[in-house]
């Protein structure tokens, strides 16, 4: 259990986790999302509520074990590693290696389909509520009618997680369009698949001395569902990695910014917060930082042009995985003073 008797006092701002001063502890690298959302303590999410309370302990635990400062969890979450994950594919679960979708799928043929992203928390798979409803949404405005319930999915994401290694997963529900005799028509009998990974790590100096990130002409078409056409994605991020950025923003033909590929973009502008509202995926996390910002930051839902975010005070971007990952770079241009600033540190 860390302690926090020896934390700075809180302070307002949006901290990124991060680690201090090449302090290698995994309490240096919390000390920033205590300061960020309160004193929260380290109690499971699950007995505490609040996003505030989830969000400072989805950090705390920077590792995929569930307890990663204990040996033998560690030694668990190498072994998950070594073993085959668990997936659910329409009605069976199947070892990752075997799980197929048959060659007709309208989701492999044309596209047709949607997924949600989600991730556990000491092996709960935290705002699993909201993440599938957003999955009907998506569905729903993609035309693709759910044969199942909310219910019937949080449950069987739970039943896929239980047959899985017990160690930080992420969670993919994907449902496409299913089969199709003429390969474009719909015969309304979607499929569904469930495949729960470990949980990604990202580099600490990501958080603690702020990431760039390039930005690309584009707008994602039926912005508000979080379809399977990456296509645009995978093309910019390979170009971001190119020019060592580790994300790409969408900037429409107006020259607003929407997002990220597979995040949500924040900015400072003389003390306010303001991301985009229109025509962006409503990513989860964007929801719960609006939620937990709107107590300390004047906060504004409103376009932002790609010449304003390079002129910000300071950027970040926000998702499931990443969770908050401030930008000191947008291309060429260095934000505020190019390290993360007094509210995305
Ligand atoms: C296009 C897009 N926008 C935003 C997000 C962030 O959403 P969330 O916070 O729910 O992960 C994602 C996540 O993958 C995404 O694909």
């Amino acid at each position: 259990m860390i302690r926090w008797g020896w934390a700075e006092p809180p302070a307002d701002g949006l901290h990124a986790p991060g680690r201090a001063g090449g302090d290698r502890t995994a309490a240096a690298s919390c000390r920033f999302w205590y300061r960020l959302f309160g004193p929260n303590s380290l109690e499971p999410v699950e007995d505490r509520g609040g996003p505030s309370a989830m969000y400072s302990g989805l950090v705390s635990y920077p590792g995929r074990a569930y307890n990663p400062g204990r040996g033998h969890t560690r030694r668990k979450a190498r072994q998950a590693h070594r073993m085959a994950n668990v997936y659910y594919v329409d009605g069976n679960f199947v070892p990752d290696a075997e799980a197929v979708f048959p060659i007709n799928d309208l989701g492999l043929l044309r596209g047709y389909g949607c997924f949600d992203f989600m991730r556990t928390y000491r092996g709960k798979v935290i705002f699993i509520k909201d993440h599938v409803q957003r999955l009907f949404r998506s569905a729903h405005e993609i035309g693709l009618e759910l044969p199942w319930t909310e219910t019937e999915i949080a449950d069987l994401v739970q039943e896929t997680l239980r047959r899985n290694p017990p160690v930080e997963s992420s969670v993919r529900v994907l449902v496409t369009g299913g089969p199709s005799p003429d390969f474009i028509t719909p015969q309304g009998k979607p499929r569904i698949a469930i495949m729960v990974s470990p949980l990604s790590q990202y580099p600490p100096g990501w958080y603690a001395e702020g990431a760039r990130i390039i930005t690309v002409p584009y707008s994602r078409p039926i912005p508000g569902a979080k379809s399977i056409d990456y296509i645009r994605a995978i093309l910019v991020l390979a170009e971001a990695r190119r020019k060592g950025a580790i994300e790409a923003a969408y900037v429409d033909a107006t020259g607003s910014v929407r997002e990220g590929t597979t995040s949500n973009v924040f900015a400072f502008q003389d003390g306010t917060l303001v991301t985009p509202d229109r025509d962006i995926l409503h990513g989860i996390t964007r929801g719960k930082v609006l939620a937990l910002a709107d107590e300390r930051f004047p906060v504004a839902k409103r376009e932002i042009l790609r010449a304003e975010l390079v002129a910000a005070d300071e950027v970040f971007i926000t998702s499931s995985n990443r969770l908050i990952v401030p930008i000191v770079r947008v291309d060429e241009d260095v934000i505020g003073a190019g390290a993360p600033g007094p509210r995305t540190r």
